[in-house]
């Protein structure tokens, strides 16, 4: 592996020469204090597995046409409509989508017998005759085409550089969750996430869509949790939902862009805006007031009811009809108000209960001190100062099969501050400077615990949003560390950061152009 990663260290490098020599944007200014800009195909984020600058390129003009065919695959074709879209804006080009695989243009080829990698792994080939984008699957073209795209000028017409790419992700899941419970956002608003996600190569969006809060999806079996529980939020707000069809609609959405969401109904804590929407949901069948605070841990369903089971069956049951991806995420964390045999009970039950509705298990860790069920997901939130005792009940379910998410929050959190200029967030797991978001290995993070490297399935950026109420708020917490998730998601590794800090300030005009407000992080050399 570690030859591997050289090789593949040097043919990156020499791309960036090759580039250098045939591309205007691309020169050296030695003396001016500034790196050189890095050649296009040294510029990618996340890194590819393998790519070479070679030889002259292919013109995108206003004769380009992106070819799906042959075979005329509807979802080709979609895919094809979509990149063909995200090239319009920033070129100004027409860009026609056509069937038929001859001739000259940016051509998607749909091949079972590949060689690329997986299910997601692509090939890039660029000469004079046009681009061809190869893999076994559409999920594959998708991501060929965001690569395609960076490959491109931020604006007007330009010349995808000679070369070919072979590429294929390092982990399965590469994740962003977003808490649409403490403030309400609209599905509008996380689309617009969605697509900056997945041009990254993200392929996971977990929504967290309930907490003590806020309830922000409509059950019909239980109408007032959305209508009562949905209308609060932290700091008085006037808080709202989302219907089954604005869910709906936004995983299609999603799914369209290979995103597979995974939706959370935190239990048996995190429960106060049901607890407030029903007052059969509290073993004293008195109804709680909605809560608007940020505090964590007091509330909790009644684990000795048989109501409480019911409710849970018909939520999880309406949510799995409507969610095609694998995953039901059960939360299971900071249950403070619930003594530990009930939650060992509770957890067994809802667990059953995911399983009867066709869906996987993932919850936060805390479920690996009581009985995981076989093929439950766990996903990691400690940090540097998590103790052994917590560290090696994770190990043990690592070891037992159980696959991990590692959402470290001391390197992972979106919500942590960047630094003590940083207006929104919070601190309770130190700052989280871009250079701490990415410059960590999750193959090993957990290995001195015992988690094997073959246990971690992938990695997850959580955006808690106890103090971000806003579109840019949000953005501004995500960008630029977002990338280093999709970067360690993605690319072989290993983290070499004054390399990688370069690609993300090459980001810096693509994220302005799609008017994303990022934080300028002093430790990232922008241009
Ligand atoms: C968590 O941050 N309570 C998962």
């Amino acid at each position: 592996m570690r030859v591997l990663r050289r090789t593949l260290g040097t043919l990156l490098f020499l791309g960036a020469a090759v580039s250098c020599a045939a591309s205007p944007d691309a020169d050296a200014r030695p003396g001016d204090g500034r790196p050189a800009a890095l050649a296009p195909y040294a510029q990618l984020l996340p890194a590819p597995a393998s790519a070479r600058a070679e030889g002259p390129g292919y013109a995108v003009g206003a004769g380009t046409v992106i070819r799906t065919g042959p075979g005329g695959d509807e979802e080709v074709r979609r895919v094809g409509e979509l990149l063909a879209d995200q090239l319009r804006a920033p070129s100004g080009l027409p860009l026609p989508v056509v069937d038929g695989a001859g001739g000259d243009g940016i051509r998607l080829r749909l091949d079972a017998g590949a060689e690329v990698t997986g299910v997601e792994g692509y090939r890039l080939e660029a000469d004079p005759g046009g681009v061809t984008l190869t893999a076994r699957t559409p999920a594959g073209l998708f991501h060929a085409g965001q690569t395609l795209r960076q490959l491109l000028p931020v604006a007007g017409p330009g010349t995808v550089p000679g070369g070919e790419i072979t590429d294929a992700p390092r982990f399965a899941y590469r994740g962003a969750m977003l808490d649409i419970a403490r403030h309400h956002f609209t599905a509008e608003q996380v689309k617009r996430y969605v697509d900056q996600l997945a041009q990254y190569k993200v392929n996971t969006l977990h929504l967290h869509l309930t907490d003590d809060q806020g309830w922000r999806i409509a059950i019909d079996s239980w109408p007032r949790l959305a209508e009562y529980g949905g209308g609060s939020e932290v700091g008085g707000g006037p808080g709202g939902y989302w219907t089954k069809d604005e869910y709906r609609d936004l995983v299609a959405y999603a799914g369209e862009r290979y995103v597979d969401v995974v939706p959370e109904i935190d239990m048996p804590g995190h429960v106060n805006a049901a607890q407030a929407s029903y007052a059969e949901l509290n073993c004293d069948g008195k109804a709680r007031e909605r809560y608007t605070g940020i505090k964590v841990g007091f509330s909790s369903l009644c684990v000795g009811k048989e109501r409480t089971y019911e409710f849970i069956d018909e939520v999880l049951g309406e949510l799995a009809d409507m969610t095609p991806g694998r995953y039901l995420h059960i939360g299971g964390d900071e249950a403070h108000s619930t003594p530990a045999a009930d939650y060992a009970a509770f957890m067994d039950r809802a667990q059953q209960i995911v399983g009867r509705h066709g869906k996987t298990v993932v919850a936060w860790h805390q479920l690996a001190t009581a009985r995981p069920a076989p093929g439950a997901v766990l996903q990691y939130w400690g940090h540097d100062r998590t103790g052994a005792a917590e560290k090696a009940a994770v190990a043990a379910a690592a070891k037992a099969g159980h696959p991990l998410i590692l959402s470290p929050a001391d390197r992972l959190y979106l919500d942590m501050k960047y630094d003590l200029t940083t207006k929104p967030g919070l601190a309770w797991a130190g700052f989280v400077p871009v250079r701490r978001a990415y410059d960590w290995n999750p193959g090993t993070y957990l290995a001195a615990a015992g988690v094997p490297q073959s246990a971690v399935l992938g990695v997850e950026a959580p955006l808690w949003t106890e103090t971000i109420a806003t579109r840019a708020d949000l953005e501004f917490m995500a960008f630029p560390r977002v990338l280093g998730l999709a970067e360690l998601g993605w690319s072989q590794g290993p983290a070499d950061w004054s390399e990688y800090s370069r690609r993300v300030a090459a980001q810096g005009p693509r994220l302005d152009a799609q008017d994303i407000t990022y934080y300028r992080a002093p430790d990232v050399p922008w241009s």
